[in-house]
């Protein structure tokens, strides 16, 4: 009997490594999303996880997403795929950019440098943010591949042009300037929980932290997570600027770090900083994108922020085509906010995007999994947009056009 249960009952080998195990039940990024939940104290995880206000805007990224369907050609050949494009001129084996965010070190210790590496093995851009928990030098360190940084521009301009000369002397490509923060958006969730970065562990987040015990561990034995990019820079102009080593709530360090009075003549004088290519992220109207093309700005990021900043905001997807038809051809295009699938991916493209970023996704996997989450992922999107070019007849990039989007 046992002969012949062993001839039908396949038994899968132990898998021993926990964040394999853990991934191998992971089949999109929702399930990223729910390992991620499980394993961070529930004030990281809403840090990660929500949104300004209602958070309206990021739902409306998602859904607009989905009431968007594509129009399969049907007897093409696809049996051979290349979703591979160029990003600023550099190949990429498909339109996809890790985007900036704050923080990465409290969702895995490795923060930055398990994403970068991963992303660098995968051959597509890594954005490491100003607010970012590893510096530019440690990130160029262990990542040979594209490294773009994103800069806040502060009060105090001589941070600003710090961080640029070591971005320039550790062979990062690319700058972006975020354009969308003027004022820090009121995330609810981290009001309601009192969030600070880093996090406290004081008392009320000790029960957390007890049913965390793998986050918990991890965060008292590594080093403290501090703002890097900041720490390094204040360091090298002997400036007292916060680093982020003792806890402070993000509203009251942007708002009083960051410069509100942000114009576009501060644009003009990055750009008289840096030569290499430059990127505005959180452009959200044709009428502004006209203007970064007229500024000899490379692309736009039309993103809100991922619903973090304006909850009122328009869903990203919604402003590709206009700004493709505003600007395509002079500037690349690249979004985020939304983004969860490769056909979202193809859809962007679509309508005129050259590139799709993500920003939650890497997150929820780097918490879900460590460096294999990421690479789990963007082996999840790589799949996902040539899977989704094939079901619709198409077999290479430049043959996704608007006649794909069948609009709602
Ligand atoms: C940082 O950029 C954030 O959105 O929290």
């Amino acid at each position: 009997m046992f002969d012949s249960l062993r001839s039908v009952v396949q038994l899968k080998p132990f898998e021993r490594d926990r964040a394999t195990r853990r991934l191998s039940s992971a089949a999109n990024v929702d399930d990223y999303r729910a390992l991620a939940k499980r394993r961070l104290p529930a004030g990281v995880f809403d840090y990660i996880d929500g949104a300004a206000e209602d958070e309206s805007a990021m739902a409306r990224n998602a859904s607009r997403f989905s009431d968007r369907t594509l129009t399969p050609r049907v007897l093409r050949d696809v049996s051979e795929v290349d979703a591979s494009t160029s990003i600023l001129g550099t190949p990429a084996p498909m339109p996809l950019i890790v985007a900036p965010t704050g923080f990465p070190r409290i969702a895995h210790p490795e923060g930055e440098l398990a994403t970068a590496r991963s992303a660098a093995r995968h051959e597509i851009p890594f954005s490491l943010s100003t607010m970012g928990t590893r510096s530019i030098e440690e990130v160029a360190e262990v990542c040979a591949g594209r490294k773009w940084f994103q800069v806040y521009v502060w009060r105090d301009r001589e941070l600003t042009k710090d961080m640029l000369a070591r971005c320039k002397d550790n062979g990062f490509e690319a700058l972006y300037i975020t354009v969308d923060t003027a004022v820090l958006g009121r995330r609810e969730r981290d009001v309601r929980r009192g969030m600070s970065l880093p996090p406290k562990l004081g008392l009320d987040t000790f029960i957390e932290g007890a049913l965390r015990p793998g986050w918990t561990l991890n965060f008292l034995r590594n080093d403290p997570i501090v703002f890097s990019n900041v720490a390094v820079s204040t360091a090298r102009l002997g400036d007292g600027t916060e680093d982020g080593s003792s806890a402070v709530s993000l509203a009251d360090y942007i708002n009083s770090q960051f410069d509100p009075q942000l114009s576009w003549d501060d644009v003009a004088w990055i750009r008289s900083q840096w030569d290499g290519p430059v990127i505005l992220k959180g452009i959200q109207s044709v009428a502004d994108a006209k203007i970064a093309a007229s500024e000899g700005i490379d692309a736009v990021a039309l993103s809100n922020h991922g619903g973090r900043q304006l909850d009122s905001a328009p869903a990203i997807i919604d402003l590709v085509a206009p700004v493709a038809d505003a600007v395509g051809g002079q500037i690349e295009i690249y979004c985020d906010g939304g983004v969860r699938r490769g056909s979202d991916v193809v859809k962007a493209v679509a309508l005129g995007a050259d590139a799709c970023m993500i920003g939650r996704p890497h997150l929820y996997a780097l918490a879900a999994g460590g460096e294999a989450g990421v690479d789990h992922m963007l082996d999840f999107f790589q799949a996902g947009v040539e899977q989704t070019m094939a079901l619709c007849g198409i077999n290479n990039i430049a043959a996704i056009t608007s006649d794909l989007i069948a609009e709602t």
